[in-house]
């Protein structure tokens, strides 16, 4: 193992045209990674803070980029991961910010894979032997904090849960994403796209249910084998008082709850986020044991990545599933001891991008890597591809 030999940071752009934090990091040896970080818009109040972008790198080159410099050896993850954490001094990475920490986490991974010659995913996995393959969520229409004058529900989110590979589960969510366009269309009703790049039509959730069952349906005939959907509520995000907050009414928790767990049977929903405050623990506990044998409760708000949160939710039974966002926590090593307490506890870990993202291919090895059941990153725009396109390759690479 060689030492890091320099860490440049710089000002790049996102999908949403906003600074984000990009890091290059050299080893002696020659090793070279690269990664930027993706930012949100619904953001779990308990996340790693992001700063500015540029006040993040201005941080960063003064604690810890010092803390870095031929003092710790790239490939070393965890010991890379504790010099950001020193570095910050804070728990929420608030000194130097998540933006910078995840973007230096993740290109030392990158520097590490590089110096082994291996892939990021053989680095970061070990001994994967293609036999598991993540499911790609692929985000279809869509509202919430991601467009303006849409649904309430941030995403409706196809899921290929029979697909027999990979490339047909990509392929799949992308035709569902191209059918749903048609039906709006056949309805009269024009679409733009969302932050994520799904459908983001002046429609109510009820249309959008019956858009997605049919386009799944019709994309599911035509290919032979099953795709279901699933959902994203972000619930946090139209909690109020109380009282969850929709265009046309409010609904009380127990209201919520019964909702909720009336939607999964009634289309047989094969995954639910956040369909419930993010701090309400109870509530998301009470649904789990209603409806948890037939589809995956999610955690994302409520568990932001964090394995504090994640044992609350583990002894209050809360979830049976956590999302993971590495910006969220704020390293790499913090990411893979979330996603290890999950699947030792029978929470399934779902590998997830932000709405505001990059080129950046990280999250495509991090799924591959941890054998995460699915990956929630998009159906379609070239930063959402980025990752899908990476997954094909990946999947090519370890046959
Ligand atoms: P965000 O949304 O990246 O805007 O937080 C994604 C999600 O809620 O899963
Ligand atoms: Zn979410």
């Amino acid at each position: 193992m060689t030492r890091i030999a320099d860490v440049r940071l710089r000002r790049i752009l996102d999908s949403r045209a906003n600074a984000t934090v990009e890091a290059d990091v050299l080893t002696e040896s020659g090793g070279f990674g690269r990664a930027a970080a993706p930012s949100g818009a619904s953001t779990g109040e308990h996340e790693a803070i992001e700063l500015d972008a540029e006040e993040a790198i201005a941080n960063a080159r003064e604690h810890a980029v010092p803390r870095l410099v031929e003092e710790v050896y790239a490939g070393d993850q965890r010991s890379v991961d504790a010099a950001l954490h020193a570095a910050d001094g804070i728990d929420d990475f608030s000194g130097i910010g998540a933006n910078s920490a995840v973007a230096i986490s993740m290109a030392a991974a990158k520097a590490g894979a590089d110096m082994l010659g291996a892939p990021l995913y053989q680095h970061l996995g070990g001994a994967f032997r293609g036999e598991n393959f993540p499911v790609p969520l692929g985000n279809v229409i869509g509202g919430g904090e991601h467009a303006a004058d849409a649904t309430d529900i941030q995403e409706f989110l196809s899921a290929p849960v029979g697909a027999p590979s990979v490339t047909d589960a990509v392929f799949a969510n992308a035709a569902v994403h191209d059918e749903a366009h048609e039906i709006l269309a056949d309805r009269g009703i024009p679409a733009g796209k969302g932050d994520e790049g799904a459908w983001a039509p002046s429609i109510d959730d009820e249309e959008a249910f019956e858009i997605m069952a049919e386009a799944t349906e019709n994309v599911s005939d035509g290919v032979g084998f099953e795709i279901g959907f699933g959902l994203d509520v972000a619930a946090a995000e139209m909690y109020d008082d109380g009282e969850y907050v929709y265009s046309d009414r409010t609904r009380s928790t127990d209201e919520q709850i019964e909702y909720v767990a009336d939607l999964v049977h009634e289309y047989d929903l094969v995954y639910v986020e956040d369909p419930l405050d993010e701090n309400d623990f109870e509530a998301f506990a009470e649904l789990t044991d209603r409806v948890g044998e037939e589809t995956l409760i999610c955690g994302d708000d409520l568990f932001v990545t964090n394995t504090e949160r994640l044992q609350t939710g583990i002894e209050q039974g809360s979830a049976n599933s956590i999302l993971i966002k590495p910006n969220q926590i704020g390293t790499l090593t913090d990411a893979f001891d979330a996603i290890e307490l999950a699947t030792r506890n029978g929470i399934e870990p779902v590998v997830s991008h932000r709405s505001g993202e990059t080129e950046d291919t990280t999250i495509a090895h991090l799924a591959v890597a941890t054998d995460a059941p699915f990956i929630k990153t998009g159906a379609a725009s070239g930063e959402r591809t980025a990752k899908l396109n990476e997954l094909i390759r990946i999947a090519e690479d370890a046959l």
